[in-house]
C-alpha cells in the first residue's frame, strides 16, 4: 500500500496521455503559440502500461486517463484495452473532451470501462466556439447522447469563467432534470499557460451555489463520493445531481489520495506541485521496476500536505492543464 507522510492513502492513478488537444479552451491553453512536446519527450505506450502496472502491484486501484485529449492518441484504445487487463486495477476511466469519442463508445464499452467525464462548459453552440475556439460542439453532444445511449456513467466538468458561461449555469443543472448525468461545476485555475487571467477568483463555490440557488432554491445535499473532489447536491425529482468542484480554493485536500504522471513522465505528489521527479528518465536509463517504485514511495513520503503548500514550495505556475492532467 502506498501511504503518504501525512496518513493518506494513495490508491488513485492520473495518466495524462498527451499534451496536444484538438480544442483550444480559454482556460487550458493559448489559442496560438503552443509548444507541444516531441514525440520523445512523450512517454510510449509500453511505458506508460510499465508504470501504471507498477503502481497498481503497490496498491492503486484506479487510474483516470487525461491529456490534453486522450483520444488524440492513435494508440489509446491499445493502452486502455491493457491497463483493464491489469489484475488488482478496480476502476479505469477516462476523461474527454468529446470531440473524437462518439464513434468509440461502444468499444470503450467493450473494454469495460463504465465511466467517462466529459469536458462540457456550455450548452450554446456560439459560447462553445468562444470558449474553445473550435466549431465542434455538435461532435461533443453528440458524445454525449452516445454515452448516455450506452449507460455510460456520465459527468460533466464545467468550468465556471466569469464573462463567459454563466449564463449556462441554470442550463446545465436543467439538464439533470431529464438525464442521469452528473454535472460537476469547477473553479477556474490558473492553469492555462500563460498565469493567472484574474487577480481574484470570481466564482468560487459558494457563489457557483448561490447562483444555483436562486433559480433551485429547494437544492440539497446528496452523498460525497469518498476521497472524491466534488460536493455533491440534486434538485428533489430530477434524475441527475450536481457537484460543485473547489478546485482553486482547495477544500478536499485532507482526503488527496491520488497522483499524477504527466505526459512527459513526471509524477507529480499534488496538482499544484511542480513535479517531484520523472519516471520516463528513470525507465530509459535502464532502472528496475523496484528502483521506480522505490523512488515514487520516497517522493510520496514527502508529499505537501495541501494544495496551498505545495504551490508555495515552487516556482509561480505558467503550465496548462493540458500538461498537469486534469
Ligand atoms: N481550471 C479548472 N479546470 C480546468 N480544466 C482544465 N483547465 C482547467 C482550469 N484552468 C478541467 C477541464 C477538464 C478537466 C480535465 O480539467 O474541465 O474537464
Ligand atoms: Fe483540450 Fe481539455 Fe484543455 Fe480544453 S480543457 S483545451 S479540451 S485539454
Amino acid at each position: 500500500m502506498l501511504i503518504d507522510n501525512h496518513g493518506r492513502l494513495v490508491n488513485y492513478l492520473r495518466l495524462a496521455v498527451t499534451d496536444r488537444c484538438n480544442l483550444r479552451c480559454f482556460y487550458c491553453m493559448p489559442e496560438e503559440g503552443n509548444k507541444w512536446l516531441s514525440r520523445d519527450e512523450l512517454l510510449r505506450g509500453d511505458e506508460m502500461l510499465r508504470i501504471s502496472k507498477i503502481l497498481v502491484n503497490a496498491g492503486v486501484e484506479k487510474i483516470r486517463i487525461t491529456g490534453g485529449e486522450p483520444f488524440i492518441r492513435k494508440d489509446i484504445m491499445q493502452l486502455l484495452g491493457d491497463l483493464s487487463k491489469l489484475p488488482g486495477l478496480k476502476n479505469l476511466s477516462v476523461t474527454t473532451n468529446g470531440v473524437l469519442t462518439a464513434p468509440l463508445v461502444p468499444e470503450l464499452k467493450k473494454i469495460g470501462i463504465r465511466s467517462v467525464n466529459l469536458s462540457l462548459d456550455t450548452l450554446d453552440k456560439n459560447r462553445f466556439f468562444t470558449i474553445t475556439h473550435r466549431d465542434e460542439f455538435d461532435k461533443v453532444m453528440n458524445t454525449l447522447d452516445q454515452l448516455l445511449i450506452h449507460n455510460f456513467s456520465v459527468k460533466i466538468n464545467a468550468v465556471v469563467m466569469e464573462g463567459k458561461n454563466i449564463g449556462d449555469i441554470i442550463p446545465l443543472v436543467n439538464l439533470t432534470k431529464k438525464s442521469p448525468v452528473e454535472i460537476r461545476f469547477i473553479e477556474e485555475m490558473p492553469f492555462n499557460g500563460e498565469g493567472s487571467h484574474y487577480p481574484v477568483l470570481h466564482w468560487n463555490f459558494e457563489k457557483i451555489l448561490d447562483h444555483i440557488r436562486t433559480s433551485y432554491p429547494e437544492i440539497r445535499k446528496s452523498e460525497d463520493e469518498p476521497f472524491g473532489t466534488s460536493t455533491n447536491f440534486q434538485v428533489p425529482g430530477h434524475a441527475g445531481k450536481i457537484g460543485v468542484i473547489a478546485a482553486y480554493s482547495r477544500t478536499f485536500c485532507g482526503t488527496c489520495n491520488r497522483i499524477r504522471i504527466t505526459p512527459q513522465g513526471n509524477l507529480k505528489t499534488c496538482l499544484y506541485d511542480g513535479g517531484v521527479g520523472n519516471i520516463r528518465d528513470l525507465m530509459r536509463n535502464g532502472a528496475s521496476d523496484e528502483k521506480i517504485l522505490t523512488t515514487i514511495t520516497e517522493r510520496i513520503s514527502r508529499r505537501a500536505l495541501d494544495g496551498r503548500e505545495a504551490e508555495r514550495m515552487r516556482e509561480p505556475v505558467h503550465e496548462s492543464m493540458a500538461t498537469i492532467g486534469g
